[in-house]
């Protein structure tokens, strides 16, 4: 499994966390970080955009994306066909977003979430499977050219 993380500087203390934590408890997963790296101020959808290419070039499977609040990094990802994105803020709907969504990018506030949920939400989403069937009618229907 490979992932990508990115994120602007509302985000950046969160994502290092998040770097720790799945390099510490998923040793498995192989991971491409995208910045930003610190405090300076950044654009996000710079690295909403780094990511989301990632994965529709198949160079990572899943994407993390932080900012302060998680809205304009997850706004910026959805814009991208074959991109789904999901700002969650707690544990089911991290779980519902992969089961019924299959959300290949998680979004997460900087300034929103505690560190130790934004652990949770994440081990959450990547031990959901995705229940396709129905549901995976219903993706086939959310891009629009
Ligand atoms: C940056 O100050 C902030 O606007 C950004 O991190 C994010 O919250 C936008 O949605």
């Amino acid at each position: 499994m490979t992932l990508s993380l990115g994120c602007d500087h509302g985000g950046v203390e969160l994502k290092e966390i998040i770097k720790a934590h799945l390099i510490a408890h998923h040793p498995d997963i192989s991971l491409t970080d995208r910045g930003t790296h610190g405090p300076a101020s950044v654009h996000y959808p710079d690295f909403a955009t780094a990511v989301a290419r990632d994965i529709l070039s198949h160079t990572s499977d899943l994407g993390i994306l932080v900012c302060g609040t998680g809205i304009g990094i997850s706004i910026r990802a959805n814009r991208f066909k074959g991109i789904r994105a999901a700002l969650v803020h707690d544990i089911f709907t991290a779980e519902m977003c992969k089961a019924h969504n299959n959300a290949n990018i998680l979004c997460l506030g900087g300034r929103t979430t505690s560190p130790e949920l934004a652990c949770q939400l994440i081990d959450k989403w990547l031990s959901t499977p995705f229940e396709g069937g129905r549901h995976q009618a219903r993706i086939d229907m959310l891009d629009i050219d």
